[in-house]
């Protein structure tokens, strides 16, 4: 398939692309490089360097079986700060996007949406179905998106998927995570073995699980890029389909430190901080909808094996 992937000099975009060239596809990406990196995009893509809303009529004007749209901002607690950045980085741009794909009737679309659309959880494991309550602009922004997509689906015979990612890890081996402000946890603690910063924070100790640190569902951004593969095979036009993408399994922080220490040999201190503002304790998904639907499962659930692939990445790179 001749596919536009935005978003496509990211971390997930990057390694999806990269999948995707791998596999036969001939793949165009759509960046601003706003966050991304144009050596990320991977050998085999053609690069279009330009925003998204602005051109994104242009390029599907060539005639395209596909987009996956990866582009977006995705920081939650800047979301919190400044929500005029996701209102119109993510939903006007993907609105601008969708009216492009309808006025070029581009017959399938994959959108990278997230487990923040569901809020505080109450229920875990999460399924499809759960009650969709974002409790930040970031997580809203991509509900919102959602919400358009089915209904372009419905009115205008897009066949669309949303994958709902919970929390992406690991590092395909020639791409990976290289955020200019780093947030999240892997990434983090291994900036620790690599001598660019002294100690791990860990946002809280005193909450309801096991060990009392947050409980997270860490997915290899690998099983997450076979999804997307399968998610084109599998769209039927007319719907739209929405799956949660976790291994069901879920690991406290103290055991991402763990696991860090164990694949770095690195001590990893460690200091106990106060909670983050917005975290939930327990984020695990119920993967049954695409195991059932796609065939999907991920391989790569070991946790040291994720957090492997990220240190050679980020040990690469250093
Ligand atoms: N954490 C620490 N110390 C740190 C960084 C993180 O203890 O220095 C903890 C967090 O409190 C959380 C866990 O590690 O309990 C994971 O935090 P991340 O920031 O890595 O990931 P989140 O679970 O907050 O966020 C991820 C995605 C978001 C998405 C969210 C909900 O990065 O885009 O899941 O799906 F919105």
């Amino acid at each position: 398939m001749k596919l536009l992937v935005t978003g496509g000099a990211g971390y997930v975009g990057s390694v999806c692309a990269a999948h995707l060239v791998e596999t036969g596809h001939e793949v165009v990406v759509l960046d601003d490089l706003s966050t991304g990196h144009r050596d990320a995009v991977p050998p085999g893509a053609r690069f279009v360097e330009g925003e998204l809303g602005a051109a994104a009529g242009d390029v599907l004007a060539e005639g395209f079986d596909g987009v996956l749209h990866f582009a977006a901002r995705s920081l939650v607690g800047e979301s919190v700060q400044r929500p005029e950045l996701y209102w119109h980085g993510n939903v006007v741009a993907s609105f601008r996007l969708l009216e492009a794909i309808r006025a070029h009737s581009t017959p399938r679309l994959v959108f990278s949406s997230t487990a923040a659309t569901y809020g505080e959880p109450e229920q875990v494991p999460i399924p499809e179905t759960a009650p969709t309550r974002p409790t930040n602009p970031y997580g809203a922004s991509k509900l919102a998106i959602d919400h358009m997509i089915s209904s372009y689906t419905a009115a205008h015979a897009l066949a669309a998927t949303s994958l709902r990612y919970f929390n992406v890890a690991g590092a395909h081996e020639a791409f990976g995570e290289r955020h200019a402000v780093e947030t999240h946890l892997i990434p983090l603690v291994l900036q620790v073995a690599l001598g660019t910063r002294e100690s791990i924070s860990v946002f809280g100790d005193d909450w309801p699980t096991p060990d009392g640190t947050c409980v997270r569902d860490y997915i290899h951004v690998d099983d997450l890029a076979d999804a997307h593969l399968l998610a084109l095979q599998y769209a039927v036009a007319g719907e739209h389909s929405i799956y949660n993408l976790g291994s069901g399994q879920g690991f406290s922080v103290r055991e991402v430190i763990e696991a860090c220490r164990a694949v770095t040999g690195h001590p990893i201190p460690a200091v106990t901080a106060p909670r983050r503002a917005g975290d939930p304790a327990v984020l695990v998904a119920a993967g049954d909808r695409a195991a059932e639907r796609l065939g999907w499962k991920p391989s790569r659930t070991d946790l040291e094996r994720i957090v492997g692939d990220a240190w050679a990445f980020a040990h690469k790179r250093a």
